[in-house]
């Protein structure tokens, strides 16, 4: 990580709300807080995880700040050497330039690669909609990007149905680093992946953040998957941030009681790591009919009667750490 823990992107009171239509009309009945009012930083150079359950807003999180999705409100702000670009207000013509500093890195290996396109024609393909090298240059540059995620650049004419998954998502990996990012938002990187071949995807995306002065988002539902790869991690419950702090510290120290019980479901080698065992309880809040008080109050084993009435905020209860908590000065949690 820099020295000069600069910020590469704040994201500040972010909103997305889907409607929810019905009836032959389509009248809107409602709607999906996705993501409600979510402030966070990313600095330059580092790992931010962002952890929680399925639905929580994760990827629509990844999705606004690629600008995939307009915000309902809020601010995504990137500060690069020369300027600084506010993705929220970007109008469509203006969005290249932020695909020259911000990629994706898909979940499924599978699916999000073109079966008629050949690896040179996929990892090619963003320098040649962005008009980045002379198409001389082209192959040199498929040769380096494939050299730099260990593929054999040999294989630069076959098709993805002869690549196993783990060498799929280096394809998509080396795609993703086409353009030269400064960002990338990692979505489930390794979700579809078998558990043996995780830790080398995860390994090379440490490697070439080092080598590439990269600055990740990493998306995961498995906190097992942000432990070794991440600065900081945020969880997310419900469209909101609950719990944001180093990830050394949120580990062995967490503040809220859903990262304790996520923490509690991480698997151990070693049973006698583990505290105790507890397993959350009920289901996911409704993020089109979310509860009164904290959204977390119904499944939390701490719950008192100000959880249910009073809506919570994030609050810095220590150094860099904040949590969403209305009794995190009062509990002592359980880490790994
Ligand atoms: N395009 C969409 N239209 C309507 N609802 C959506 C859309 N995308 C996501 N949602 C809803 O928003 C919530 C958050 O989804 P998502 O960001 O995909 O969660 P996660 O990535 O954490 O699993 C879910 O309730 C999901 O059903
Ligand atoms: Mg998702």
């Amino acid at each position: 990580m820099s020295a000069d823990n600069q910020i590469l992107l704040s994201v500040r009171r972010l909103k997305k709300y889907f409607p929810i239509k019905k009836g032959l009309l389509r009248r809107e009945k409602g709607q999906v807080r996705a993501v409600d009012d979510v402030s966070f930083d990313i600095r330059r150079g580092e790992t931010l995880g962002l952890v929680g359950e399925s639905g929580c807003g994760k990827s629509t999180v990844g999705k606004l700040i690629l600008r995939a999705l307009k915000p309902t409100a809020g601010e995504i702000i990137f500060t690069l050497d020369d300027r600084q670009m506010r993705i929220n207000e970007l109008s469509d013509t203006e969005l290249r330039p932020l695909r020259r500093h911000a990629q994706l890195i898909f979940q499924d290996p599978y699916a999000s690669l073109n079966p008629r396109m050949t690896v040179r024609e996929i990892i090619g393909e963003p320098i040649l909609v962005n008009r980045e090298t002379q198409i001389a240059d082209l192959d040199a540059r498929v040769v380096e990007l494939m050299d730099l995620v260990g593929l054999d650049s040999r294989y630069l004419r076959r098709y993805p149905h002869a690549f196993s998954g783990g060498q799929r998502q280096r394809i998509g990996v080396a795609r993703a680093l086409a353009l030269n990012p400064d960002l990338i938002i990692a979505d489930e990187p390794v979700s579809a992946l078998d558990v043996s071949i995780q830790a080398q995807i995860l390994n090379l995306l440490s490697d070439i953040q080092q080598e590439l002065e990269l600055t990740y988002l990493l998306i995961s539902h498995d906190l097992s998957v942000v432990e070794y790869v991440s600065n900081r991690v945020a969880v997310m419950y419900v469209g909101k941030l609950v719990e944001l702090a180093d990830t050394e510290e949120i580990f062995r120290h967490p503040r809220h009681p859903y990262t304790e019980a996520l923490l509690m479901a991480v698997p151990r080698i070693s049973e006698r790591d583990r505290p105790e065992t507890y397993t959350l309880s009920g289901n996911v809040a409704d993020p089109a009919n979310p509860p009164s008080g904290c959204y977390f109050h119904h499944r939390c084993r701490y719950a008192t009667d100000i959880c249910s009435t009073k809506p919570v905020v994030m609050k810095q209860v220590a150094n860099g750490h904040q949590v969403a908590c209305h009794r995190s000065r009062d509990l002592s949690l359980k880490g790994l």
